[in-house]
């Protein structure tokens, strides 16, 4: 398949990183002082990578991927990322108002694709994410999975190095999810595109990923991280991801009860 998403880069200088997050600390002002949310973190994503954010809701993994994501910037520390990152978030935040195929067409008019172009390139992503015949389709006419897989291909539209998912599964059915991780773990294999997916779901994290970061929480720092050598396609039930969640969650626990706040 013609994909502009495994581009070459002809002429670019070679990167060896997707992203690389160094020593980032992030602080919020409270009316008790500042709140230390994020503490040096040092993580870096290789090209192709996929690398799951995993840990307790309120750790600060959305507020790590909004700083990779150039929506904030770090208190401390530095980040850099192969060109601009797209971002996907557990809400499809999609214009109602288009259908399907003209929210994919107003990411590639941002890119700068000539309008002759776009349609076809919609219709293209659209097939990519396995929703071939829905580009006249309104938001309201789709299901729940249907609309983040719009979401996706408009994030894919920006034909990104880095895609940045914030939980973008975590309001599905666990059948609709099921297929959605399938179709991701496709969909990251075909474009080469590298992968930082945030998520308080073990399992989740571990049939996707080919590297498992474990954030604490109050303040986020890296606690731990697993390599997942188990080959992909994988599923959710298999009992290597079974096996691999289970030492994780304890791990995690072990992280909650720590802090007590749970
Ligand atoms: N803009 C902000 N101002 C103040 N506090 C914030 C802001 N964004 C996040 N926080 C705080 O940072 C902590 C981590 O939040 P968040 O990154 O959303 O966690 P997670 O995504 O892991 O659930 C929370 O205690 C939250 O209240
Ligand atoms: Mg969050």
């Amino acid at each position: 398949m013609a994909s502009t998403l495994a581009k070459a880069a002809a002429g670019a200088p070679a990167v060896d990183h997707a992203a690389r997050i160094a020593h980032v600390s992030k602080s919020f002002p409270t009316p008790n002082g500042q709140q230390l949310v994020l503490d040096d973190i040092t993580l870096d994503v290789a090209p192709g990578e996929f690398v799951t954010l995993l840990g307790a809701s309120g750790c600060g993994k959305s507020t790590l991927l909004n700083l990779v994501a150039g929506l904030d910037a770090p208190s401390a520390g530095s980040i850099e990322t192969d060109g601009r990152p797209a971002l996907m978030f557990q809400e499809h935040a999609l214009f109602p108002w288009l259908t399907a195929g003209r929210n994919v067409e107003l990411a590639l008019r941002l890119r700068g694709v000539s309008k002759q172009d776009r349609r076809p390139e919609a219709e293209r992503l659209l097939e990519l994410v396995r929703l071939e015949g829905a580009y006249g389709k309104r938001v309201h006419e789709l299901s729940g999975g249907m609309r983040q897989r719009v979401a996706l291909a408009r994030a894919l539209a920006q034909d990104s190095r880095l895609l940045l998912m914030d939980e973008p599964f975590a309001a599905l059915d666990a059948i609709t999810r099921d297929v959605l991780h399938e179709e991701l773990t496709r969909i990251w294999r075909e474009t080469e595109v590298s992968v930082l997916f945030v998520t308080h779901n073990v399992r989740e994290a571990v049939r996707l990923a080919e590297r498992v970061v474990l954030l604490s929480s109050r303040p986020g720092r890296v606690a731990r991280e697993w390599r997942v050598d188990i080959p992909q396609p994988r599923r959710i039930e298999d009992a290597a991801v079974a096996e691999l969640s289970v030492e994780i969650t304890e791990e995690l626990r072990g992280e909650i009860r720590r802090h007590g706040q749970h």
